[in-house]
């Protein structure tokens, strides 16, 4: 899968609204994902409007790029009525992970910024979007069409594999 090979990070987007469509594909990819037991813990916040980025690009030190994206994700997980709830965090993990290989081939980018598991990150924006009981943000996830591009790093390193 090329696309797994061609993600990187973007953090400049370009000043273009993003297509719903779009949205919808990289929103599609993500509610795909494995789940423990299957229990899809997920929601997502589609953000656009300006002020609400803003605040969301000042949660943390590492956020700041999210202020020049047109669209913020914010990928959020429940806490009740799940089998296992303590592994909640992880399942959102391997979505956000399928919704940014799927933003890479809408000819996107974007870069997660991570939330979960810090407790006064995830307080932060649950607040900011009034997030209802029982359900938290995970990550943020700006996207847009990219004012930046590089390859991705050769991270191969055979040295790193144990065969037994
Ligand atoms: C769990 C997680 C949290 C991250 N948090 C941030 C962040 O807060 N701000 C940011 O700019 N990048 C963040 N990143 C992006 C990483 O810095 C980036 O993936 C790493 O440097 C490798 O670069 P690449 O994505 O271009 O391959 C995060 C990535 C992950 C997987």
């Amino acid at each position: 899968m090329k696309e797994i090979f061609e993600r990187v990070s973007i953090r400049k987007y370009q000043d273009r609204p993003v297509e719903p469509e779009k949205i919808e594909a990289v929103l599609r990819a993500a509610m795909a994902a494995p789940s423990t037991g299957n229990q899809q813990p997920w929601e997502f916040y589609v953000i656009t409007d300006r002020d609400m980025i803003e605040k969301l690009s000042r949660v943390h030190l590492y956020s700041g790029a999210a202020a020049g994206a047109p669209v913020v994700i914010v990928p959020c997980y429940r806490t009740k009525d799940l089998w296992v709830p303590e592994w909640a965090q992880i399942d959102l993990a391997i979505a956000t992970e399928n919704l940014w290989l799927e933003t890479t081939a809408q000819g996107l980018g974007g870069v997660w910024m991570g939330i979960a598991p810090q407790e006064d990150r995830i307080e932060a924006v649950d607040a900011i979007l009034g997030l209802p009981e029982g359900l938290h943000a995970f990550a943020l996830f700006p996207l847009g069409y990219p004012a930046e591009s590089r390859p991705q790093e050769d991270r191969w390193d055979p040295s790193r594999v144990h065969y037994i």
